[in-house]
């Protein structure tokens, strides 16, 4: 049954974030927003790797946030986690289950017992005369995920579900309105260390791609290639135009480059999703998460991939409840909130 409150729970690289949702009478609500910010190293490329510590940062997020329930829906994103379209034979949906590991064995990048397996059926195609199941097939190292399960029990909490953060990113940030889209449209969600690509038409995944690449990157290349501290780097990438000249050239020249990497990757991502599925060229792509506020991402990435690039809105379709933020809170915290609340909605479709 569809929960009528639902927690997100988003543990970045950086951060940890938790959104908790209550719908009622058709209309879903707010109703808490919290984040902490977690030291280097604690989530690794967005892999628990300190359970101790993230469960230390949990029980302070709780508490200061004053969450009203400890089930949450974990959002998963890291290079353990493996998606790729895939056909198999069909069958039905009640088989897919209990057969799923037989069928997918032989594709995946890790043993099949070490793996948490799901599938999204896309359609039904015929291959060689036969029917068959199109869909996305998603592996989840069982380790991992059991990591990131056990700090959150550490710290008190259920995991009630584990999802995939591209598809949390996707219902919070896509436009779902099919009279709204003539075509594709890739939602990018870009982190310290993890991007999570996932194009979609009319809210169903037809693509998803968890690129080892975000903000933090470009900060590392301020440091290495201008010698200087992270937290340094890390102002000079906010506000480069804040420096005297010639450092602030010199800085500007560094995230430049950094960014225009950065922005190859992703265009290489939508470029084989568009190669390989003979679709439609994308209608717009949509961002968030905190490494896509950095300076000039949204017109660089609009020209490379030669679309319209908006800020996706999570709290648009959202009622604001008396969450303890101020209305400027809100404001700041509308771009990295994409993925706690998506995995909220997820819990009450
Ligand atoms: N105003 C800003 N301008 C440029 N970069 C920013 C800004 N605010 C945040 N960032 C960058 O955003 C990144 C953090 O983003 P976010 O909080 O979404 O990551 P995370 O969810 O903790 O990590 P991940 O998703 O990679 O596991 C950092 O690299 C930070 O430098
Ligand atoms: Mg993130």
């Amino acid at each position: 049954m569809a929960a009528r409150t639902a927690i997100g729970l988003d543990i970045g690289t950086s951060s940890i974030r938790a959104a908790q949702l209550t719908v009622s009478k058709g209309a879903v609500t707010l109703d808490r927003f919290g984040q902490v910010a977690i030291p280097p190293g604690v989530v690794r490329d967005g892999e628990v790797i300190d359970s101790d510590a993230v469960a230390e940062a949990l029980k302070h997020l709780w508490s200061s946030a004053k969450f009203s329930q400890k089930d949450v829906v974990l959002g998963i994103s890291n290079q353990k986690v493996f998606v790729r379209q895939v056909d198999i034979p069909w069958m039905p949906a009640g088989e897919l289950k209990n057969s799923l590991k037989f069928q997918v064995a032989d594709l995946l990048p890790m043993p099949v017992e070490e793996a948490v397996l799901d599938f999204v059926v896309l359609n039904e195609v015929m291959n060689e005369g036969a029917r068959h199941l199109r869909g996305l097939l998603v592996a989840a190292s069982q380790d991992m995920v059991l990591g990131s399960i056990r700090a959150c029990q550490k710290a008190g909490l259920k995991v009630t579900t584990a999802d995939l953060t591209p598809f949390a990113v996707l219902r919070a940030a896509g436009t779902t309105d099919p009279m709204g889209l003539s075509g594709p449209e890739a939602v990018v969600d870009v982190g310290a260390r993890v991007t999570n690509i996932v194009v979609h038409e009319g809210g169903v995944p037809q693509f998803v791609r968890i690129l080892l690449l975000g903000g933090d990157d470009v900060t590392g290349a301020i440091v290495e290639r201008l010698g200087i501290s992270a937290v340094e780097a890390e102002r000079l990438k906010r506000s480069p135009g804040a420096l005297s000249s010639p450092a602030a050239a010199d800085a500007r020249r560094v995230v430049d480059a950094a960014l225009a990497e950065f922005v190859d990757e992703v265009r290489g991502s939508v470029d084989y999703f568009l190669a390989t599925s003979g679709s439609r060229p994308l209608t717009r792509l949509v961002l968030s998460g905190g490494g896509s506020l950095a300076d000039g991402l949204a017109q660089r990435l609009a020209t490379a991939v030669r679309t319209q690039v908006e800020y996706g809105r999570p709290f648009s379709r959202l009622t604001i409840g008396k969450t303890g933020l101020a209305a400027q809170q809100v404001q700041l915290v509308e771009p990295l909130a994409a993925v706690p609340v998506g995995l909220a909605m997820g819990a009450m479709s």
